[in-house]
């Protein structure tokens, strides 16, 4: 049984805390794509794990972590995660796997993910700095560094000599400082030594598991209008997020039956740069932002603010083959009066889809909206759908309607306690 969760919106839609919910019935916990520009948050009896590499549901102790192909590591942040998990007694090498076939975020894949946002200026796209489109540029030009070569110490260090001196000149282009090789390789010597009992052949460790009927999860990062292919170009991540991601990100199969667990934010948040047609830039706005702690996970941004935007989920959902919904922080909401939902686009006069738009036109979409009274309760202690405010329940029956799929779990807080399945 292949599960995979993935965010219907533009990212930050609570997937970490349902991944750490449905990971107490999986045997493993897949990331299949990205790298640490995602931020997963997963609160375990008051206490807070951000995760940006590691699969969420590693806390689970039946689960197994695997970090699988499609995933781009920092080693930084991946030897940071592993002490967090070390100090939660977690024995890592048993429960986390990590696939020689990742590539690795080098030092000046960060440098020119900077140094290209700098020279955007105005057009800047707001990346989270991460290197995440130099390292999958450099992947599918044949210019990537994997965990396969930092294993073969010699292959790594040629490797990375050679790619230094040429994204050196790039630099020098930016009037950027140069990479220097022999200050980063104690570290690499050190994050090497670290993984090298997690590093493993995942694909022979899904076969055995599917061939046993294993539950295996995969965690979907970001969000599906950030999708490399069918997001915003170039507004958008450099990974592909759509539900076949898996099969190439983790050579799981896809011709089998998949639950496709599509997460939807009860309002709508992004960071970074892009046409948002439901953005607010009110009082609203701000309220929720401060009620929800909108400040990225991974760069502390604060998050645009916007109505959910059904005619964008519609489109992902049927994308990505989605099956079931979780609906996140309705809790938020408590107390906004008047909610609004979008339901579809006008482009001069004219109805338009989601998918026909590039940024331009997006940019100048005018949103239908459906008005709906809001609830004043505080719905974080409510644990029954026929316990929430009749508002609440009206808002969550027309998401239903309208995508036409069943909202199966339900949050309505951010510890792992504040959930309900219906
Ligand atoms: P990059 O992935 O760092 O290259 O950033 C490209 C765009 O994707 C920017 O708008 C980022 O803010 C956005 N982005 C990337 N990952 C996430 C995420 O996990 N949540 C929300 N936005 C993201």
């Amino acid at each position: 049984m292949i599960t995979v969760v993935v965010g219907t919106q533009w990212g930050d839609e609570g997937k970490g805390k349902i991944v750490d919910l449905l990971a107490a019935n999986s045997d493993y916990v897949v990331r299949f794509h990205g790298g640490n520009n995602a931020g997963h948050t997963v609160v375990v009896n008051g206490k807070k794990f951000p995760f940006h590499i590691v699969p969420s549901g590693v806390l689970n102790p039946k689960t197994v972590a695997v970090i699988s192909n499609g995933v781009v590591i920092d080693p930084d942040v991946l030897m940071e995660e592993i002490e967090m998990l070390k100090k939660e007694k977690i024995d890592v090498s048993k429960k986390l796997v990590i696939s020689p076939r990742c590539h690795l975020i080098m030092p000046y894949h960060k440098e020119l993910d900077l140094a290209y946002e700098n020279a955007r200026g105005k057009g800047k796209l707001g990346t989270t700095k991460r290197g995440i489109g130099p390292v999958y540029a450099d992947k599918v030009s044949y210019n990537g560094i994997r965990v396969y070569e930092l294993l073969n110490w010699q292959l790594f260090e040629e490797k990375f000599r050679f790619q230094a001196k040429i994204k050196n000149e790039i630099l020098k282009a930016f009037q950027v400082e140069p990479i220097k090789v022999d200050s980063f390789l104690p570290k690499f010597r050190q994050f090497r030594q670290l993984i090298k009992p997690m590093v493993h052949d995942s694909f022979v460790i899904f076969e055995k598991a599917l061939a046993k009927d294993k539950k295996i999860l995969c965690e979907g990062a970001h969000g599906l209008m950030l999708d490399v292919d069918w997001g915003l170009y170039p507004y958008c991540t450099a990974s592909n997020i759509s539900v076949g991601a898996i099969n190439l990100g983790a050579g799981l199969p896809v011709s089998k039956p998949i639950r496709v667990v599509g997460v939807i934010k009860a309002y709508l948040s992004r960071v970074g740069s892009g046409p948002l047609p439901t953005e607010l830039f009110n009082e609203t706005a701000d309220n929720i932002r401060q009620k929800g702690h909108e400040y990225g996970t991974t760069t502390g941004r604060p998050r645009r603010i916007g109505w959910l935007d059904l005619s964008a989920v519609r489109f992902t959902t049927s994308l990505s083959c989605i099956n079931q919904l979780a609906i996140t922080r309705l809790d938020i909401l408590s107390e906004v009066p008047q909610l609004k939902i979008c339901v579809g686009y006008q482009l001069n006069g004219k109805p338009i889809a989601v998918s026909s738009c590039g940024y331009q036109e997006l940019a100048n979409v005018k949103p239908i909206y459906k008005t709906f009274s809001g609830w004043k309760e505080d719905i974080t202690k409510i644990r029954k759908f026929k316990d929430l405010p009749i508002n609440c329940q009206r808002y969550i029956k027309f998401i239903e309607k309208f995508l036409k799929i069943k909202i199966k779990i339900i949050s309505v807080g951010p510890d792992r306690k504040e959930t309900f399945f219906n």
